[in-house]
């Protein structure tokens, strides 16, 4: 397994490095790092409280499916191809130096 490097910004604008273990959701990584992530649904893609923006020029995540996209898109706070679910991401080598913020909580 691979440490994953990622940098968050928080909700204060508070930015921080971690790495984070490959094979594990970024929710889950974010959440070991007792960053606020509510995560209430545990990561079954049904409560966007693991909602995060992906940083400009950041390793590429992928596109969400139809169902994140339609429950992401329900926030007041949801950007478009910006949004992700951080429970939907999976950590992979390539991902490292991954840039995440925090979305504020609806
Ligand atoms: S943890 Fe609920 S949607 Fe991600």
């Amino acid at each position: 397994m691979v440490d994953i490097a990622i940098e968050v910004t928080d909700r204060k604008g508070r930015v921080s490095q971690f790495t984070g273990t490959e094979g594990l959701t970024l929710m889950e990584a974010l959440k070991n790092q007792g960053l606020p992530v509510a995560a209430t649904c545990g990561g079954a893609k049904s409560c966007a409280t693991c909602h995060v923006y992906i940083g400009e020029g950041s390793a590429p995540v992928g596109l969400p499916d139809e169902d994140e996209v339609d429950l992401l898109s329900e926030s007041d706070h949801y950007r478009e191809r910006v949004s992700r679910l951080s429970c939907q991401i999976v950590l992979l080598p390539a991902l490292a130096g991954l840039h995440v913020e925090l979305a504020p909580q609806d």
